[in-house]
Formats: structure tokens, sequence, C-alpha cells
């Protein structure tokens, strides 16, 4: 069986051999520049361990697996746009170096040549993996015009925020689990485990992302710690401190939350001071092992045999303790 790092080689690998057009300069070098700052290849990687948990070969994956990170890469462009971020992966985001019309467009470039990848999946399958990955890529953009409908709202419920993350990350990771296991032979029942697999697992990364955005190493990090406070976004934190706080402490929050005139600095330093109050950090970390356990007993169901399993258990748990 395939190990973390040799899928990740793979990826790597097969990213180099991938040749993009050369012009227009301005719609595909956004895009190969995004790819080559690297990332973690999560879903491309899921993908692939999931075809390797039903079959040993796994060429087939390929192709596929990297038009799951295209995909993921065009969503990473728009988002940035969408959330006033400077700084992704630890260089200049693709609308600040270049300019918002660049960035949407060769967003939407990257989005097709997903699908061009996806599409060389085999044909026995291919149907049930566009009809999966076509479900999915909707799904992202339903929670992503969710999360910024929420930044307007005074508060947003835990069932409204998992479902919005649910939809803008979590369907992704899961649905990369299902491609790969539909590749690598694996029933309908089986592929469906593997989907809530990703499902919970991507639960976990998000709340795990909106944990580091507000208490991760900016050196380890890749992108401006505070970004979500600064955006007002209703992340796990967000939504714990506005239910459990104080009367006083809530209305610094609202405060903060509707004033233009807070420096930058000041607002994340006061809002991460009324998170520090109500302890949101142990609440997030709590809610993260909760799904992470259940992502792990999901995979339990599989029907392969234990040792086949264990790669996949590596890479959950090395998400977890992630630090980008
Ligand atoms: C960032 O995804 C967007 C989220 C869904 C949290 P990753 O954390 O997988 O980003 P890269 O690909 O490693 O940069
Ligand atoms: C991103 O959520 C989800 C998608 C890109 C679809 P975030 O906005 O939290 O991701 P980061 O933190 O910018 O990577
Ligand atoms: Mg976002
Ligand atoms: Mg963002
Ligand atoms: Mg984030």
């Amino acid at each position: 069986m395939y190990s973390f790092s040799d899928l990740q080689a793979i990826v790597e690998k097969s990213f180099g051999q991938l040749h993009l057009p050369n012009e227009p300069q301005n719609l595909y070098e956004p895009i190969s520049y995004t790819i080559s700052l690297g990332g973690k290849r999560v879903r491309p990687v899921l993908c692939l361990m999931s075809a390797n948990l039903f079959s040993d070969i796994i060429d087939k994956a390929v192709k596929p697996a990297l038009g799951l990170e295209i995909f993921h890469n065009f969503t990473l462009i728009h988002d940035d746009i969408m959330d006033k971020a400077e700084v992704r992966r630890g260089k200049p985001t693709v609308y600040r170096k270049w300019n918002p019309n660049v960035a949407i467009l060769s967003g939407d470039a990257a989005c097709i040549l997903a699908y061009k990848c996806i599409a060389q999946a085999d044909a026995a399958v291919l149907p049930e993996v566009l009809r999966v990955f076509s479900a999915t890529a909707l799904e992202v953009c339903d929670g992503q015009q969710l999360d910024m409908e929420y930044e307007r709202l005074p508060f947003v419920t835990e069932e409204d925020y998992l479902r919005m993350i649910e939809l803008k990350t979590s369907v992704l990771l899961a649905g990369a689990a299902k491609i790969g296991a539909l590749i690598g032979g694996a029933s309908m029942v089986e592929a469906d485990r593997m989907y809530n697999f990703g499902r919970y697992l991507g639960l976990a990364f998000q709340l795990q992302d909106d944990l580091l955005d507000t208490y991760g190493d900016p050196k380890t990090f890749g992108k401006a710690i505070g970004g979500d406070i600064l955006a007002n976004k209703k992340t796990f934190l967000m939504i714990n401190a506005l239910k459990l706080v104080g009367k006083e402490s809530l209305a610094k929050l609202h405060q903060l939350m509707k004033s233009a005139d807070v420096a930058p600095e000041d607002k994340v330093d006061q809002v991460k001071q009324v998170f520090d109050e109500v302890g949101v950090r142990k609440i997030a970390e709590d809610k993260i092992s909760h799904y992470f356990d259940l992502a792990l007993a999901e995979l339990g169901k599989v029907g392969v045999r234990d040792e086949r399993k264990e790669v996949l258990q590596h890479f959950a748990q090395k998400l977890m303790g992630r630090n980008r």
C-alpha cells in the first residue's frame, strides 16, 4: 500500500506532467502559481488513499485526484476575493498579486480544467463520479454563499454553522473519498461509508481551520491570523462566544463587529480576549475530537482488512494535528 508521502509525491509528479496552456498568460499563470505554492494536497491524497483501500493499482485515480486539487485551488482563488485575504500559502493571493478580474477568470478556468481531469475516470464509473463531483461542487457554492451571508447576521446557531461548513468544506473531502473508492472498485455501500468518513473528517478539518485562524502560529499557518475575526465570520469560536459570554462582553462583541473605526489589530486582540474569557478554544477542541472519532468509526465499518485502513487512520491523525 502507498504511504501518505508516496501519494503526495505522486500528486506532485503528476502536476509536473500536467501541461497547462501558456497563453493567455494572465489566465493560466495564476493557476500554476497557486498550485505551485503547494498546500497539503489533502483532497487528492484522500482520493488516492481511498482508491488504494480497495485496489492495489491506483493509476486510474490519479487524474481525477488532480482534478479535485485543481477544483480546491479554484475555490481558494475566489474565496480570497470574498474574504479579502491577502496571503495564502505564505504568498500574496491571486487577486492581490494580479487583480480581482484576473482572479475571477483564472478561477473559472481552473474549475473547467478540474472537470477535464475528473472526466478522465474510467467509463464504467464515470457517470457516478461526475454525479458525485457535480453535486459536491454545487454544494461548495451553497456553503460559500451561506458563509458570506452569516457575516452580516448578529447570531448564527451551531446547527446552521455546522451545515454551512459541511457544505463549504466537508463535502469536498467526502466527495474525494467517495470518488477514490468508486474508482478503486468499491461497492456503493462501501463508497458511501468512505463518503461519511470524509464528511466527518471534513467537519473536524474546518473546525480546526477556524481554530488556527485565531490561535495558529503566523510562521506556519500561511494565512493572516485573525482574518475570520476581521471579516465578522460566524466561526465556531464566534458563535460559542456569542452564546456563552456575559452581557457586558456580548455588547462589546456586537460593538466590535459593527464599528468600522477600530484598528484591525485591536479588533483581533479584543475579540480574542472575549474568546479566552469563555474558553472557546477548549470547546472547539472537544468538538474536533468528536468528529474525528465519528470519522474513524465510519472507517471502521468499511469491509476490508484492518491493516489496509492504517494509512487512512494515520492520515486523519496527521490532519488533526496540523499547524497550517
Ligand atoms: C483551506 O484548505 C480551505 C479550507 C477548506 C479550510 P486547506 O487547509 O486544505 O489548504 P491547502 O490546500 O493546504 O493550502
Ligand atoms: C474555505 O473556508 C472554504 C472554501 C474555500 C470553499 P475558509 O475561508 O475558512 O478557508 P481559508 O481559511 O481562507 O483557507
Ligand atoms: Mg471563506
Ligand atoms: Mg477564506
Ligand atoms: Mg479559514
